[in-house]
């Protein structure tokens, strides 16, 4: 089941963020960054017998209010390569441009290959630049972009 977390549901909100911190450790979002993503960002998550088993999160870009951007995609691991992501993404850009979004941003670690088949070849983020030092020294980020 495909859902938009739209109030504070504390069972999945804490699945979530174990979910995140398996994969991503100290760079997951936690309580004080997610809840704030769910009130005023947009987290979408599929669920499978009432368990988490992926999430996308976005903000809107204060700049320009066509503009999101791709916090945070996982998917539980013991799912990975079952199209999940691809969906959850594609889902999710659906209802982001009916909400008037209009080009997504991402960013992604070069070596990071699965994630850059789902974004690049499977959903057809165009290369856009590389940052530098991005998340710190050493940390150099792909910028991704589409059109929705
Ligand atoms: C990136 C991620 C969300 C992808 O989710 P997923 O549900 O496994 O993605 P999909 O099944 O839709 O697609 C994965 C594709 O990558 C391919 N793939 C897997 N490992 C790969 C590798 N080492 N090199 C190249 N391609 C790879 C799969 O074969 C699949 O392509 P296919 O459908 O053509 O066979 C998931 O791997 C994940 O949660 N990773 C950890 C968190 C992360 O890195 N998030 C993104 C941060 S920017």
């Amino acid at each position: 089941m495909f859902i938009l977390l739209e109030d504070h549901q504390p069972k999945i909100i804490s699945q979530l963020i174990a979910l995140e911190t398996s994969v991503f450790g100290d760079a997951a979002l936690n309580y004080w960054s997610l809840v704030p993503l769910i009130r005023h960002g947009r987290v979408f998550c599929r669920l499978e017998a009432e368990t988490v088993v992926a999430a996308a999160s976005f903000l809107r870009d204060w700049k320009n209010h066509r503009h999101a951007y791709l916090v945070s995609l996982v998917v539980a691991p013991g799912h990975h390569n079952r199209g999940l992501g691809t969906e959850l993404l594609e889902a999710s850009l659906l209802q982001l441009a009916g909400e008037g979004v209009s080009t997504v941003e991402l960013t992604v670690a070069l070596d990071n290959l699965p994630a850059r088949k789902v974004y690049q070849q499977k959903l057809k983020f165009a290369a856009d630049s590389i940052r530098a030092d991005e998340y710190g020294p050493g940390q150099h980020r792909l910028i991704l972009k589409k059109q929705l």
